[in-house]
């Protein structure tokens, strides 16, 4: 009777122990190469284009955001209200460099990675190949079984007020500072002048710009994008350093160099901007925080939100489509 009880108790344990969290390298024995086949895949495809680097770390955000880290966003079924077609997610890109690592991961371990660890992991060494900081990730995600357009509408947006992305942002557990933080991902990657259109030549009433915008900026900036031009012709977020992973991009935020409208309302704000402020004290290299650091704190973060555990989700067979 004991032994049953002992045996009862333990099993439960186990149950419960499986359970719960992700966890660092919580694929080291079920399949030991998935983190080298993923950066694999992933070192290819920058070497080919750099800009995937920034796309990839787009993905990650874009899957989080809606519905938790679950891999909703690669679901492309031919359903017209799949959650990728939602018009906060215009432009998001990246799904065949998963679907590329995917493949290779089915061939050595065969219904074991998940897709939405490959997003996370893919971000990861997305970031590292921008130079950025290396970090490990916690794994264990589970793929989700719902993609719906709707579930898309809060999706911060560049026009949102300061006020609107703090919410959006709290809603899903992360803080102002996350939210300083995480933005300063447009450290990599481009814009389509799409985006801009609002910001150039209706900002205010008259048909005027943004004030925040730095004058010989933004003579520049309406060279890029033009009144009428090619609203798909692209932009570096960053001006001047969209390769690098780096804290410029807080530099031009807080000096009238922000390219996003969104970026530059950080700036506007006492709370956001005393946070970006934090980074260039005059001793900070020495005792300041380290953007690098908290970066990577909000980054993982940003990859626990709604994740979906064991019973919860399952693993796909193909990343673009429910098994
Ligand atoms: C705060 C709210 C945010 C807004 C309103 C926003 C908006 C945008 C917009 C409009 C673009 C240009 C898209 C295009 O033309 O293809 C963009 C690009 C990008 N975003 Fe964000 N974003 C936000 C937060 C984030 C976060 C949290 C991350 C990642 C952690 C991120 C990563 C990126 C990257 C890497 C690009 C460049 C993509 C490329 O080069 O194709 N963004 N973002
Ligand atoms: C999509 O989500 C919305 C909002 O939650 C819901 O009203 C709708 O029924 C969902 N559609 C499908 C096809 O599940």
């Amino acid at each position: 009777m004991a032994l049953v009880l002992a045996f009862i108790f333990y099993f439960l344990i186990g149950i419960s122990n499986s359970y719960g969290q992700l966890k660092v390298g919580f694929y080291d024995e079920t399949c030991p190469q998935a983190e080298s086949i993923v950066r694999n895949v992933v070192s290819d495809a920058v070497l080919s284009n750099a800009n995937i680097a920034a796309v990839l770390l787009r993905l990650h955000f874009h899957d989080c955001f809606v519905e938790g880290c679950d891999g909703s966003i690669l679901i492309d079924d031919g359903n017209p209200n799949a959650e990728r077609h939602a018009f906060g997610h215009q432009g998001v890109g990246g799904v065949e460099v998963i679907e590329k690592a995917k493949e290779q991961l089915e061939a050595v371990c065969n219904g074991v990675v998940s897709c939405a660890d490959i997003v996370a992991l893919a971000a990861r060494d997305a970031i590292a190949l921008a130079n950025g900081p290396s970090y490990e990730v916690p794994t264990g995600r589970r793929d989700g079984g719902i993609s719906n357009i709707s579930l898309a509408d809060d999706m911060p947006d560049v026009s949102d007020s300061i006020e609107q992305l703090k919410v959006k942002f709290f809603n899903k557990g992360l803080t102002e500072k996350d939210l300083v933080l995480l933005t300063a991902a447009h450290t990599i990657g481009t814009t389509a002048c799409f985006f801009m259109t609002k910001r150039l030549y209706n900002f205010l009433p008259g048909g005027r710009p943004d004030p925040t915008i730095n004058p010989a900026f933004l003579q520049e900036l309406k060279a890029k994008c033009p009144q009428n031009g090619d609203a798909n012709a692209r932009i570096p977020i960053d001006s001047g350093s969209q390769q690098s992973f780096d804290i410029h991009i807080l530099q031009n935020i807080r000096s009238g160099f922000a390219v996003l409208e969104s970026d530059a309302r950080l700036n506007d704000d006492r709370t956001t901007k005393s946070i970006i402020d934090s980074y260039f004290g005059l001793l900070n290299p020495l005792f300041g925080p380290s953007f690098e650091a908290d970066f990577v704190d909000s980054i993982i973060k940003m990859g626990e939100i709604g994740v979906k555990l064991d019973f919860q989700g399952n693993i796909r067979r193909i990343c673009t489509s429910f098994n």
